[in-house]
């Protein structure tokens, strides 16, 4: 069973704040010395005033949009969903042709099994899906694996996909954005794709493995990377093995 740190600081805030932090009734200003002001308010935005206003950042869940496509190493997308399922955190999944195409050749699970353990999955080609647009609330995205094809687009601002359009937004909105780029050795091209992309917000997150844990097992190579994917978005799980020092002996 994992845990998740910011799963509980989140739930703790919500029942702190809720429900009078959520709701300013601005007509409830009047009697305030900035009587002058707030009648200027009240005859221009009385549409407002006439209604609660609320903010989803406190009452929303926490999500994350989940990008796959057509590098190697599609089980790292499958055991992220795994763990964000367990730990309460909605995902939005989005996986290309050539995703499906390497999971079906690398792994024993069917598109449906993924699809299963996302909270919502979405087509390719869906440019109307919410993650479309930065109206639509979130806590960041990750590619993951992250092909070259997909990050040159992500470069180059080449939004023909609901991958690199989601990315696109996010970039353009200042929100998280791991790009769990997958590829060996790298070119010139490809380093330029990357240096570029972390000057403009981006997250470089190779899904290169450590081996100061003792890896005993590949699945403990994937859950030691997904571990740290998952700290670049503040989601601190405890049962991953974390460097403290040089052991004893
Ligand atoms: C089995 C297999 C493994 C692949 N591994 C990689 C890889 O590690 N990195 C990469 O950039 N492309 C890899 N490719 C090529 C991509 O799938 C290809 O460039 C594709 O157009 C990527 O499209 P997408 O980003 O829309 O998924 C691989 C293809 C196959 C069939």
């Amino acid at each position: 069973m994992w845990t998740c740190r910011s799963c509980i600081r989140l739930a703790r805030q919500s029942t702190r704040f809720a429900p009078t932090s959520q709701t300013q009734n601005f007509s409830s200003h009047t009697s305030s010395p900035l009587l002058t002001k707030t009648n200027h308010f009240a005859s221009n935005y009385g549409h407002l005033a006439s209604r609660n206003l609320t903010t989803s950042s406190d009452s929303r869940p926490k999500r994350i949009v989940v990008g796959v496509t057509g590098a190697t190493g599609t089980v790292y997308a499958i055991r992220m969903l795994e763990i964000l399922r367990e730990v309460g955190i909605e995902t939005h999944l989005v996986m290309s042709k050539w995703a499906l195409a390497t999971m079906k050749y690398e792994t024993d699970r069917s598109w449906d099994e993924v699809q299963a353990l996302a909270t919502k999955s979405y087509a390719l080609r869906d440019m109307a899906a919410p993650s479309s647009s930065g109206s639509f609330l979130h806590d960041g995205m990750i590619i993951v694996p992250c092909s070259m094809k997909t990050l040159a687009a992500v470069r180059a601002g080449y939004c023909d996909d609901l991958i690199s359009r989601s990315a696109d937004v996010c970039l353009k909105e200042r929100r998280r954005l791991v790009l769990a780029v997958r590829e060996t050795p790298l070119s010139a091209i490809h380093l330029d794709n990357m240096a570029f992309l972390e000057r403009a917000g981006a997250t470089i997150f190779p899904p290169v493995p450590a081996f100061y844990t003792r890896p005993k097992s590949v699945q403990d190579l994937i859950d030691q990377s997904v571990g740290r994917m998952l700290d670049c978005f503040g989601i601190h799980l405890d049962n991953f093995e974390r460097w403290e020092s040089f052991r004893k002996a």
